[in-house]
C-alpha cells in the first residue's frame, strides 16, 4: 500500500512538474530558447540522458533536428524520412518507442551517434502537431540507468508534444507577424515617393527635364524597395531559426580576402584605404562559407558607405585559444554613444546616415544572426570622429 502511495505521489509531482512547463511554454514566444525549454523538460519528465526536437522546413519538406540536450554539433543535420524514426512519426502522425535500436531495422541514428559521440540505445519519438499537421518530432534516447521506457513516459512525453507544438507554432506565428508589421511600415516611405513622384509626372505643367529627375527618384526608390524585399526576407530565414548553415571546414582568411576583392573597387572609387592584417596561425572555423562571407562583407561595406575620402580601413583575422576573430576598423566618421546600442536594431539607421547614403538599416541584424547562428558574437566600439570598430568572435573547429 505504502509502495503504491508513493507511485502516485511521484505521479502526481511529475504532473505537477509538467503543468508548471505548460505555464512557461506558453509565455515564451522567442522560438531558440523555447526549444531548449522542451527538450529540456522532456529529458527531465522521461529521466533520459538526452533529447531532441526535429521540426521539418516547410520549404524543403526535410527534416531537420533544431535543439538537443547533451547531443553535441547535432543542429541543423537533416534527417531522411525513410529508414528514421522520426520520419516514420512526421509520416504517420503517430508515436514510436524502440526499445533496443540493435534489433530495428531503423538506422538513421547512427548518423547522429557519430556526429556527436553519444551512443543511442533506445528512442521514443512523439509527433509535434499543430493544426492537424504534423510540424515536427520530439525525441527521448535511452532512459537512465538502462532502464526501458515505460507507459508513463510514453504519456508524459506525449502531453509535453502536445503542448510544445502549439507554443512552438505561436512562436513561428508571432516571429512573422512582427516582422511582417515592421516591413509594411518601412516600405511605406518608398512606396508613398514612388506614387508622389508619379503623379508629378502625370501634371501637364511638369517640364520634359522635371520629368527625367522625377523618373530617376522613381527608379531609386524602387530600387530601394527591391534591397529591402531582399534583406527583409534574408532575415525572416534567418530569424525563423529554420535558415540551415552549412556545416563546413572555412578557411576565414580566404573568405576575407574574397569580400576585400568585393569592396575594393568602390573603396578605390572614393579614395578610402584598405588593408588586411592576417595573422599566420588561422584556424579554420567550421560553418556556412557563403553566410560567413555575407556577414563580413556587410561589415566592409559598412565602413566603405560611412568613411569619407582619405579615411582608411583595416581588415584583420588572427586566432587565440579557441576563438578566431575578424576586425573590420575604420577612421570613419564613428558612431554617437546615443545611437551604438541601437545600431544592431532591425531597420535602425543613425539619423545622420540617411544624408550619408542609402540603406536599409537591416544589414547589421542580418550579420549579428549569422555570427550567433555560428555560435560566435560580434561586438562595436566606436568614438565619434575618431572610427568605429567591428569585432566578429567565431569558436575554431576542434
Ligand atoms: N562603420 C560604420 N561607421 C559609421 N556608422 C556605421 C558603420 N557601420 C554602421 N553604421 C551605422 O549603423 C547603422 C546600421 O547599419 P546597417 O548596416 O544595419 O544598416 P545600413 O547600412 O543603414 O543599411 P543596409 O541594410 O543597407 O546595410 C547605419 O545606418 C549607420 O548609421
Ligand atoms: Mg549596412
Amino acid at each position: 500500500m505504502t509502495d503504491q502511495v508513493t507511485q502516485y505521489k511521484e505521479r502526481i509531482a511529475r504532473l505537477e512538474g509538467l503543468l508548471e512547463i505548460n505555464r512557461s511554454l506558453v509565455a515564451m514566444l522567442d522560438l531558440r530558447p523555447l526549444l531548449y525549454c522542451i527538450v529540456s523538460a522532456a529529458r527531465e519528465l522521461t529521466q533520459t540522458e538526452a533529447s531532441s526536437i526535429l521540426l521539418v522546413d516547410r520549404n524543403s519538406g526535410q527534416l531537420h533536428f533544431e535543439a538537443a540536450t547533451n547531443l553535441q554539433g547535432v543542429r541543423s543535420i537533416v534527417v531522411p524520412m525513410e529508414g528514421s524514426v522520426a520520419g516514420q512519426v512526421v509520416q504517420s502522425g503517430k508515436s514510436v518507442v524502440v526499445s533496443d535500436v540493435r534489433n530495428d531495422s531503423r538506422t538513421a541514428y547512427r548518423q547522429t551517434d557519430e556526429q556527436s559521440g553519444f551512443v543511442t540505445r533506445s528512442i521514443l519519438a512523439v509527433p509535434l502537431i499543430a493544426r492537424e499537421k504534423v510540424i515536427g518530432v520530439l525525441e527521448a534516447m535511452n532512459k537512465k540507468e538502462g532502464n526501458e521506457f515505460t507507459d508513463e513516459d510514453l504519456e508524459l512525453l506525449t502531453v509535453l508534444g502536445d503542448q510544445a507544438a502549439v507554443a512552438v507554432q505561436n512562436a513561428l506565428l508571432f516571429q512573422q507577424s512582427d516582422l511582417i508589421a515592421e516591413m509594411v511600415h518601412e516600405m511605406r516611405t518608398p512606396l508613398a515617393a514612388v506614387v508622389a513622384y508619379a503623379e508629378l509626372m502625370q501634371r501637364p505643367s511638369a517640364t520634359l527635364e522635371q520629368n527625367r529627375q522625377f523618373a530617376d527618384i522613381i527608379l531609386h526608390e524602387a530600387e530601394r524597395l527591391n534591397d529591402m524585399a531582399r534583406s527583409f526576407l534574408d532575415l525572416a530565414r534567418l530569424e525563423s531559426g529554420r535558415a540551415h548553415m552549412a556545416q563546413d571546414p572555412i578557411d576565414m582568411s580566404t573568405v576575407v580576402r574574397m569580400v576585400v576583392s568585393v569592396v575594393l573597387p568602390q573603396a578605390d572609387a572614393r579614395q578610402i584605404g584598405v588593408s588586411v592584417e592576417l595573422a599566420d596561425n588561422l584556424l579554420s572555423v567550421v560553418g556556412d562559407a557563403q553566410r560567413l562571407h555575407q556577414a563580413i562583407l556587410n561589415l566592409l561595406s559598412n565602413a566603405v558607405k560611412y568613411c569619407r575620402p582619405g579615411d582608411n580601413i583595416t581588415v584583420a583575422a588572427s586566432c587565440d585559444g579557441s576563438v578566431l576573430s575578424v576586425s573590420v576598423i575604420d577612421t570613419g566618421p564613428g558612431i554617437s554613444e546615443d545611437a551604438l546600442p541601437r545600431i544592431f536594431e532591425r531597420f535602425y539607421r543613425v539619423p545622420s546616415a540617411e544624408d550619408q547614403a542609402v540603406g536599409t538599416g537591416l544589414g547589421l541584424t542580418i550579420t549579428r544572426q549569422i555570427i550567433e547562428a555560428h555560435g560566435g558574437h560580434i561586438t562595436v566600439s566606436s568614438e565619434v570622429g575618431q572610427g568605429t570598430t567591428f569585432t566578429v568572435t567565431l569558436p575554431v573547429s576542434a
